[in-house]
């Protein structure tokens, strides 16, 4: 079936599930994308960076963060010294999103997935970390945070960055979107403690 429900998609392996996604139509996303965009990296990365959807370019290339805050992110990668491959001196990153296909408004521009977009989605993300199985999770942005931690829509990543929360018994660190980041570039400082915070968690 090209709907597969939480129970068959928690026993896929990798092949099956980057299959399923390409043909999933498990939410109303399925009608405008180009591409779905399952994620990249190695697949024991110890790194998982968790983003909130493809936007036009990833929607074009079916990869993630291959826009300018995807360039922010590589920086970001390469200061700590990880991978977006093999070869980080303290490990590979795996990228994905929290869904795997563009939401866009009426006008065509991005926004963020809606609730239901989120839910229909996320098991095919408590999958890839199942497979994955990382040692630290890195939500970035507001929609990545909430997703997966549950909190009010209105909480902000002022209120959830700092700490180490936990999700899928994993330890999970909140920092800002690098899309933010480019418009404001004064909290990259944040973002540097946030990243510094989550490397500790590892050792
Ligand atoms: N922003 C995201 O959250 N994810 C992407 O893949 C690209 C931009």
């Amino acid at each position: 079936s090209s709907s597969p429900d939480s129970t068959q998609i928690a026993k896929m392996d990798s092949a099956q599930l980057q299959m399923s996604v390409a043909a999933c139509k498990n939410c109303g996303l399925c009608h405008g994308r180009r591409h779905t965009v399952f994620g990249v990296g190695d697949q024991k990365a110890r790194w998982l960076f968790i983003g909130e959807g493809p936007g036009r370019n990833e929607d074009q290339q079916g990869e993630p963060f291959v826009g300018p805050a995807g360039k922010l992110l590589d920086n970001m990668l390469a200061a700590m010294g990880v991978g977006r491959g093999k070869g980080g001196s303290i490990g590979d990153a795996y990228i994905a999103n929290i869904v795997k296909c563009r939401p866009t408004d009426e006008s065509g521009r991005d926004r963020p997935p809606s609730a239901e977009e989120v839910a229909a989605c996320l098991p095919y993300l408590q999958r890839q970390i199942a497979l994955i199985q990382p040692t630290v999770l890195v939500a970035l942005g507001k929609t990545a945070a909430l997703s997966l931690l549950g909190f009010e829509p209105t909480t902000a990543v002022a209120a959830l960055r700092g700490k180490v929360h936990r999700y899928a018994e994993l330890p999970l660190i909140v920092t800002y979107h690098p899309a933010y980041l480019l418009r404001q570039p004064a909290d990259k400082a944040k973002v540097w403690d946030d990243l510094c915070l989550a490397m500790r968690t590892m050792q």
